[in-house]
């Protein structure tokens, strides 16, 4: 054979290489997960070094940070006070609690930046749980939207730009979906964890919250979110999630855990004509973290790949704890 076909030939130089590029990343694709409690400082997460809980004036200049990177929405999540811990999680719908003020505080001093916020009942549960547990150990689903509903309006007023429901209860896009429009909030949208799995991926996130399901003596307390979370081995029924989200009223689908769930990513892309988010969960970072510290890989590289792989399968939106130095370094590239 004298002619070979030579796809090196568009790998040659690092122009070429640049010109054929099919994905990019930009710091525009990164939404940035944030911690906040109660305290007057900063605490690291022991599980996920470089990532911390922040106190509100520290959060606040590290929005500022985040939106001089390019990065142009975060997500808040709380670590509620012991004491303020109920059975019925109703601290969530405090219009005086942590996330409202934390919301009211960022819209005041940055108003440009975009918020999303997190709707479950699980950071201000002592069960730790998404939803409602009744004595027998059963999630209670109706019961658990009337006040995920309340949530949502609580922030929505606080003034959040995207309502993010994480809590997998049925039918809750759509009972959000009413309560804001309702209430005159239609211009606030809904980014819905779509297809999210029970994942061991979150454990270093409940650490950062001490939020996972805990035992009580009086009550049974399920240990694992098998009843509402999606069982990891199945794809067809992500594409169940997603049609009754984007009918109940979704603007933004994610998948979540990203890096284990690159197909269920890739299937919703082709499925949906909503934009589709990933999120790169806790125990993806600390992963990537570990390996790092440990001197085992590179940093940069092994983070910037995994992104790019993210909006390669498909995801338009990547909600990472590397935002911030991702954005960093893309900028130097
Ligand atoms: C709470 C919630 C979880 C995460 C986001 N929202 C944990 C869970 O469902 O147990 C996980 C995020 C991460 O691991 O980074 N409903």
């Amino acid at each position: 054979m004298n002619s070979f076909i030579r796809p090196r030939r568009l790998r040659r130089t690092e122009a070429i290489r640049q010109m054929v590029q099919e994905t990019k990343i930009q710091p525009e694709d990164f939404i940035y997960p944030l911690f906040v409690h109660n305290k007057d400082y900063k605490e690291e997460i022991s599980a996920m070094p470089g990532i911390y809980r922040w106190d509100i004036s520290g959060l606040i200049k590290e929005v500022f940070h985040a939106w001089e990177l390019g990065i142009r929405c975060i997500v808040l999540f709380p670590k509620v006070d012991e004491s303020l811990k109920t059975e019925d999680g109703a601290e969530c719908f405090n219009e005086a609690g942590i996330i409202p003020t934390v919301i009211r505080k960022i819209k005041q001093e940055i108003p440009e930046m975009a918020i999303m916020t997190d709707v479950a009942l699980d950071p201000y549960s002592c069960d730790g749980h998404d939803g409602l547990v009744d004595q027998e150990g059963n999630i209670l689903n109706d019961e658990t939207i009337e006040i995920l509903t309340k949530q949502a309006l609580t922030q929505a007023r606080a003034g959040a730009d995207f309502i993010g429901p994480s809590d997998m209860m049925d039918g809750r896009v759509g009972a959000i979906r009413q309560t804001l429009d309702k209430n005159g909030f239609k211009e606030v949208g809904i980014i819905s964890y779509t297809a999210k799995y029970s994942s061991a991926y979150y454990g270093p996130f409940r650490t950062a919250l001490d939020s996972a399901p805990r035992l009580n003596p009086n009550k049974k307390i399920p240990t694992n979110k098998s009843s509402y979370q999606m069982d990891p081995a199945n794809a067809k029924e992500a594409f169940i999630e997603c049609a009754l989200d984007q009918y109940e009223g979704a603007d933004i689908l994610m998948v979540k855990p990203g890096l284990s769930y690159l197909d269920v990513i890739y299937r919703l892309n082709n499925f949906s004509n909503k934009p589709i988010a990933a999120y790169n969960v806790s125990g993806e970072y600390s992963m990537i973290k570990a390996a790092s510290l440990k001197g085992w890989i590179d940093e940069k590289d092994v983070v910037l790949e995994t992104l790019l792989s993210f909006k390669r399968a498909g995801a338009k939106l990547i909600l990472t704890y590397h935002a911030c130095d991702a954005a960093n370094w893309l900028k130097k590239t």
